[in-house]
C-alpha cells in the first residue's frame, strides 16, 4: 500500500502504523495539485508493488466563510485540491491500468457535501458535488476496461479537518461550539453521533473488493442518517 500525503509526516507515520499491524507500507510525500509529484509518485508505488489495483482519492482542505468573504485564491484552492488532484490521480492511474490491462477500482472520498449543501462551505460544497461528475464520467468511460469507480460520502468524522472548524463555525454563526457539534454537524443524524474512521474504512473496503462490475458509478452515504437517499 503506498500512502501519498503532502505532509510527508503524515504519511510516514500511518505507513508505520500500517507496517506496525504487519500490512506492507511505504510513504510517499506528494502534492495532489501537482502533475509531476502525482505521476513520481505514482511510478515509485508501481516499481514497489508492481501494480496499483486501487486508487483512492482522499486529500482534501477546508475553508470556512460566507461566500461573499472567500478570496478567489481561497476558492481556487479548496477546487484545486479535491478536483485537481481527483483528476490528476485518476489521470496517472488510468495509464497504469491501460498497461497493466486493465480492471481495478477507483475510491473518490465524497462527503454528505456531494449531495447537500451547509452555510459557509461553498467552495467545499461544489468541488464535493463536482467529484460526483468526474466519478460518473470515469465509470463510464472505463467500463470496457472493467474499471469501477464509486464515492465515498460520509458524514462529519472527527479528524483535523472537523475539529480546526469547530471554533471558526462557532464564530461565524455566533454560536457555542458545543452547538456547533450538536445542531450544525449532528444536528440532522438520527442519532447524535460523528461517523468514525472505522466505518469509512469498512464501507472502502467493501466497495474495494465488491467481486463484479454491477456496482460502478455509485456513492455510498454513511452519516448515520444525516442524508438519506
Ligand atoms: N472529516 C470529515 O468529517 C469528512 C467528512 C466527509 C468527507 N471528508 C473527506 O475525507 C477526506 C479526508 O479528510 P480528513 O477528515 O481525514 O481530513 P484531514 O485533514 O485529517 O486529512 C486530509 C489530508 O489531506 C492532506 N492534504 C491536504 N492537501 C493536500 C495536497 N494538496 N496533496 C496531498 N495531500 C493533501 C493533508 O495533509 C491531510 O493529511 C477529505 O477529502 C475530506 O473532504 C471528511
Amino acid at each position: 500500500m503506498a500512502i501519498a500525503d503532502i505532509s510527508s509526516s503524515a504519511a510516514k507515520s500511518v505507513a508505520t502504523a500500517i507496517n506496525a499491524e504487519g500490512g506492507t507500507a511505504i510513504a510517499l510525500s506528494m502534492d495532489v495539485r501537482v502533475e509531476r509529484d502525482v505521476n513520481d509518485g505514482m511510478a515509485t508505488a508501481i516499481a514497489r508493488f508492481g501494480a496499483v489495483d486501487i486508487l483512492v482519492s482522499n486529500a482534501g482542505i477546508q475553508i470556512v466563510h460566507a461566500v461573499e468573504s472567500f478570496t478567489l485564491e481561497e476558492w481556487q484552492r479548496v477546487l484545486s485540491v479535491h478536483l485537481d488532484g481527483a483528476f490528476l490521480t485518476t489521470k496517472a492511474w488510468l495509464a497504469h491500468r491501460k498497461t497493466a490491462g486493465g480492471g481495478g477500482t477507483i475510491l473518490y472520498m465524497g462527503s454528505v457535501h456531494s449531495k447537500e449543501a451547509s452555510a459557509l462551505k461553498a467552495p467545499y460544497v461544489t468541488a464535493k458535488h463536482g467529484l460526483m461528475g468526474l466519478a460518473k464520467v470515469v465509470a463510464k468511460e472505463g467500463a470496457t476496461r472493467g474499471i469501477r469507480v464509486n464515492v465515498i460520502c460520509p458524514g462529519f468524522v472527527r479528524t483535523p479537518l472537523v475539529d480546526e472548524q469547530i471554533p471558526k463555525q462557532a464564530v461565524a454563526l455566533g454560536i457555542t461550539e458545543q452547538a456547533v457539534v450538536s445542531n450544525v454537524m449532528l444536528g440532522e443524524t438520527l442519532d447524535g453521533e460523528f461517523t468514525t474512521l472505522e466505518d469509512v474504512a469498512e464501507v472502502a473496503v467493501w466497495l474495494a473488493s465488491f467481486p463484479s462490475n454491477a456496482l460502478t458509478g455509485q456513492s455510498i452515504v454513511v452519516s448515520h442518517g444525516w442524508h438519506m437517499q
